[in-house]
This record gives structure tokens, C-alpha cells and sequence, in this order.
């Protein structure tokens, strides 16, 4: 899969841009306020229907319009599709693939995976496990056709749980919701653990590669229950604390993964800030590895600023990481010589971004 053909209307500085990608590396550079941000902002609402910069969607219509609208040409082995949303501000997001307007925007997602490193991916290792269950629905999502089923049935069990919990509902009331919450989350737990394990070889492959075995870093998944006992169980255990909070403390919404060093200490809390967006790089990089493994997709990078915080070596090390993986990958910096110093790979395209214009530069 890769973007052949990108059309945006009216999102922030972009009144009308047209770019035709290549399948491989796209570099552009810009100055700041140039729409470097807001074509990778583009390419992502496209994909998923909302903006990664705020949960108001609407600030992503350009000023003094009334929509924005991005269309783009997908290739997928030999087949073409084509994709357009549009956003108008008082309304929803209207998606078409092949000319068919499609209710769900999970049509879209699942066409074409996007992964999105920028500066603040790095909040992954401090951000709370929100951020982490994120990571690994992420994959689990591309790969396993029943994780959505699954993991709405857990959220509709959970909001009811909840809702019974804060309407002081009878013990019997909330466990009904129990059962519901332990079937959609044994499957869950499943997809998650398996997911992970097939992950962790290729990450600590490639951890060893950025870092030269300098640290002893390690994946731990946590359920989010005692999985001894079972969520059944922790459930009537903590039952009286969920009533007191209103809220059902265990289950497959308090999934984690700990990322420590010796087993120990947080990773954060050791790692310099270069480090952990090299740890962080790693861990999305081994998800496109595995993502080609297990469903021959290859997802597409955006990395925003790649530049910021890593030294010339370790941002060799990611480009040549993205160059084995041969994903279509698209990467900003401010200057043409930053993107020049990564390295000479066949099939690059370069782009000048300025004041809301994507130009082929050479
Ligand atoms: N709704 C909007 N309508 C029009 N312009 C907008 C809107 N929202 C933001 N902008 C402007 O769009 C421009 C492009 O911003 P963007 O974040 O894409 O720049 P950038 O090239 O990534 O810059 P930097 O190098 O600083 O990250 C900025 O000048 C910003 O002020
Ligand atoms: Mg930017």
C-alpha cells in the first residue's frame, strides 16, 4: 500500500495542494508556519478521520472557509482506491472510497496503517497507559479482524458496569456486567499478549542495533487485572472500593506495558531525551516489520522533525531501519541539508514547503 496521489483543500495554510508522492522516502522542508505539519495533519485525517493535533476537528478547516477536503489515490498490490473525506464545520466527516460514501471511518483506517512520529511521540514511555494500550491496539487492530468487535463489546460492558456502579445499582445489576466485561476481555488479552510477544524479538533486534546493548531494556505486559485469580474474581474482590469510586477499577481498559531498564527502573527515568525518541522510534519501526510479517500491509511513516533531539548518527540508524523496511515514508525538517545529511536512497522525492505550497524541489 502507498499513497500514489494526495489532493488537499482548505486544511490550515493549505488551500490547494497536489502532491504525487513516491512510494519510498518524501522529504520536504520548510520553513516554520510553512504546512509541513499540516500535510502530515492531512494525510492523517484522511486516514482516520480526525486531526492529531486537537480533539476540535474544526480548527483544521482553514480560516474563512467553510470545509476542508483531502482525496487521495491508494495503491494496494494492483488494485486502486480512492479515498476523499470532507469536514464541513457544522457537520460530520463524509467519507467515499471508490466513489461509495462508507458510515464507518474504520474503512479507511484499515486501508492504509499510518504511523506518526513527531516530537511528542516520545510521551509514550510518561504519558499515562492510555498512550501504551494505543501502541498495541494499533497493531492488533491491522492484523486481527475481531479485536474491534471485541473491543467494543468490552466498552459497552464497561460503560454500563460504570453506570451501575454510580447509580448505586444492586450487586446483581453489576454483575452482569461482569460476565460481559471477562468474555470481551479474555479475547483482548489474547490478541494483546500474542501481538506482543511476536513483537518483542524484532524490537530488541533492533534496540540492539540503536543502542549497542548499552541498555538492558525489557517489555512487560500488564493485564490491567491479577490474572491469577481472573478478572471475574478481582471484580467481586474490589467490588465495594468500584462502588465507593463509581468507576470499575480492573479490566482490559487498564492494559499496560512497563518499559524498564533491568527490570527495574522506568525507562524514562533513565534514558537521555535523544534516547527515548530512538526507543520510541523503535518501537513503531518494529511495528511496521511485523505488520508486513503477519499481513504482507505496509504501513506508511510520517516523522515530523526528525531532526529534533537525535544526532546525526542515530537518525542515520532510523532512516536506514525505514530503507529495510521499505515502507513509504515521508520526513520533514526545516532545511533541505538537514534531509541531504540522512543519506542517498533510490526512488526519493523532494518537496519545498512554502507558505502553504508543496513544490517537487530538486
Ligand atoms: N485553521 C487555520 N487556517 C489557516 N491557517 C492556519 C490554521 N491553523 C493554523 N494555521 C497556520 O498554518 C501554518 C502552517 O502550520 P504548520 O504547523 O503546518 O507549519 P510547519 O511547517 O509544520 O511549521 P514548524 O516548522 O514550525 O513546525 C501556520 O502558519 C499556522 O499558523
Ligand atoms: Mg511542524
Amino acid at each position: 500500500m502507498s499513497l500514489i496521489s494526495l489532493h488537499i483543500n482548505n486544511l490550515r495554510n493549505l488551500s490547494s495542494v497536489k502532491v504525487s508522492p513516491s512510494d519510498k522516502f518524501n522529504l520536504l522542508y520548510g520553513p516554520n508556519g510553512s504546512g509541513k505539519t499540516s500535510f502530515f495533519e492531512a494525510i492523517y485525517y484522511l486516514m482516520l478521520g480526525r486531526s492529531f493535533r486537537t480533539r476540535h476537528n474544526v480548527r483544521a478547516i482553514q480560516h474563512n472557509n467553510t470545509h476542508l477536503s483531502i482525496f487521495a489515490k491508494i495503491r494496494k498490490d494492483d488494485e486502486l482506491i480512492s479515498l476523499g473525506i470532507e469536514r464541513h464545520s457544522g457537520g460530520k466527516n463524509l467519507l467515499r472510497i471508490n466513489q461509495e460514501n462508507k458510515s464507518s471511518m474504520l474503512e479507511a483506517t484499515k486501508i492504509l496503517p499510518v504511523q506518526l512520529l513527531n516530537p511528542e511521540s516520545r510521551h509514550l514511555l510518561t504519558a499515562y497507559s492510555k498512550a501504551r494500550r494505543g501502541f498495541i491496539d494499533w497493531g492488533v487492530f491491522h492484523v486481527e479482524p475481531s479485536f474491534i468487535l471485541s473491543w467494543q463489546q468490552a466498552q459497552r460492558a464497561l460503560k454500563q458496569r460504570n453506570a451501575a456502579l454510580k447509580s448505586n445499582a444492586s450487586k446483581t445489576m453489576v454483575e452482569i456486567w461482569n460476565v460481559e466485561l471477562n468474555h470481551a476481555a479474555g479475547r483482548l488479552n489474547t490478541f494483546r499478549k500474542n501481538y506482543l510477544a511476536a513483537l518483542e524479538p524484532i524490537l530488541l533486534n533492533m534496540l540492539s542495533i540503536f543502542f549497542k546493548d548499552t541498555f538492558n531494556l525489557s517489555f512487560k505486559y500488564k493485564a490491567g487485572w491479577d490474572e491469577e485469580d481472573g478478572l471475574i474474581t478481582t471484580l467481586q474482590r474490589t467490588l465495594s472500593r468500584d462502588f465507593q469510586l463509581g468507576y470499575t477499577q480492573h479490566g482490559p481498559h487498564k492494559t499496560d506495558l512497563l518499559i524498564r531498564i533491568n527490570n527495574t527502573i522506568p525507562a524514562q527515568d533513565v534514558l537521555s531525551q535523544g534516547q527515548q525518541k530512538l526507543l520510541v522510534y523503535a518501537l513503531h519501526l518494529a511495528q511496521g516489520i511485523l505488520l508486513k510479517k503477519q499481513s504482507g500491509k505496509k504501513c506508511v511513516f510520517l516523522l515530523d522533525d526528525l531532526s529534533a533531539e537525535l544526532d546525526v548518527e542515530n537518525r542515520r540508524k532510523v532512516i536506514e531501519a525505514l530503507h529495510q523496511i521499505d515502507a513509504q515514508v515521508f520526513i520533514t525538517a526545516i532545511d533541505k541539508e538537514t534531509l541531504e545529511s540522512m543519506g542517498d536512497f533510490p526512488n526519493t522525492c523532494m518537496f519545498h514547503v512554502e507558505r502553504g505550497k508543496i513544490i517537487p524541489a530538486v
